[in-house]
């Protein structure tokens, strides 16, 4: 038989280098210990090691200051003890032989004023996301965000900036800047969230403008080489986001801008909801954004091996990210490679706490 696209080794002569195509999608699970927003070696430690055998982990959405934050016991690589928690984890999975990145997030307005001292959440505009926040008291409707002034932009630079050098100091490979599926970036790049008349606003550029400071400010302490980017250009209806005539083209410039770029990936995803209906949306990303992109590109959402192997075969991807799978398969890997049933995940447990749906699931060999 001949050997599948996913489990090739991967190179692309760019300080990325990777045993296989198959990477873990970044998942946000809601277990890191309560009261500091830490990661900790038995339960995110543990989780990661037993799925390092992955060409590249991607770890779920880190909060990059207090003010990101927008889901309860998610991660922050903002303080000292969440830098010294990460740590652990990266140790146990470079000790696998695995690759991990983390994934730098502010939610921007889907958030809540319970997680900000009844502060409101930010934005690019003072508009609700009309959604739901998951709070440390359920699930609670958003508010009206506050409109960021240059000065919030300024310091959530900063923020980002302090997050990546702190992501290099608890020994991550690299960073993945979450601009993506209707948080704080993408509300800045979209016209349902973004009505702003300054230079944040109005044209594609300044739409997208905050999110290349960030990258800027990012690759002054960070090498290019391990900074990647991750977006999801046909989100719509969910997390507020709203796909209109400009939302493509603002996602073709931002693509074909990063040409000019040395990042270790771009990272997309096809639609999360179904946009077949959608005017404008695009229904099959990787096609219409890989002419676009020279680097390597990751794409995910709904693949199983076959559709992998495929992707990569019509070179429409190089890598391809799983979320699910590899939550119910820590050794997706082995099982791709030995063309085994995968086991089927809990959504019960997505965001429970402790082991249970987390680090239970049955190694390769049970
Ligand atoms: C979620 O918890 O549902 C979630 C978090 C981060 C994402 C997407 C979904 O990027």
């Amino acid at each position: 038989m001949s050997t599948q696209n996913v489990l090739t080794p991967y190179n692309n002569n760019n300080n990325l280098s990777l045993k296989n195509r198959v990477v873990m999608a970044p998942m946000t699970r809601s277990r890191a210990a309560n009261g500091g927003n830490v990661a900790t070696d038995e339960l995110q430690g543990l989780y990661y090691e037993q799925r390092a055998s992955a060409g590249l982990i991607i770890t779920e959405g880190s909060q990059v200051s207090a003010e990101a934050i927008g889901y309860i016991n998610t991660p922050g690589i903002y303080t000292d003890a969440q830098v010294e928690g990460w740590g652990k984890v990266t140790k146990r999975v470079h000790d696998q032989g695995g690759k991990i990145f983390i994934q730098l997030w502010h939610v921007g307005r889907m958030s809540h004023p319970d997680f900000h001292n009844g502060a409101l959440p930010v934005s690019a505009s003072a508009i609700n996301p009309e959604a739901k926040s998951f709070t440390y008291n359920g699930f609670k409707d958003t508010v009206t965000p506050k409109e960021m002034s240059i000065e919030d932009i300024k310091r959530t630079v900063k923020d980002f900036q302090k997050a990546g050098e702190n992501a290099i100091k608890a020994g991550f490979d690299g960073v993945e800047i979450h601009s993506s599926n209707g948080y704080l970036f993408q509300q800045f790049f979209n016209g349902c969230s973004n009505t702003r008349t300054d230079e944040y606003g109005g044209s594609i550029e300044n739409r997208a403008r905050f999110f290349f400071e960030v990258l800027d400010a990012m690759k002054e302490v960070i090498p290019q080489q391990k900074i990647g980017a991750r977006f999801n250009p046909s989100c719509h209806g969910m997390f507020g986001m709203e796909v209109d005539e400009e939302t493509i083209p603002t996602f073709e410039y931002i693509v074909k801008k990063l040409n000019d770029y040395n990042l270790a990936y771009v990272h997309l995803s096809e639609p999360f909801t179904d946009v077949s209906e959608v005017p404008f949306a695009v229904t099959e990303i990787a096609k219409h954004f890989r002419p676009l992109y020279n680097g390597t590109l990751i794409i995910n959402a709904a693949f199983d091996q076959e559709k992998a192997n495929k992707v990569i075969e019509e070179g429409d991807a190089d890598l391809v990210a799983f979320g699910k799978p590899f939550i119910s398969n820590p050794g997706l890997v082995a099982r791709f490679a030995q063309n085994l049933e995968l086991v089927e995940w809990d959504a019960d447990t997505f965001y429970t706490a402790g082991e249970k749906g987390y680090t239970d699931y049955p190694a390769i060999s049970k």
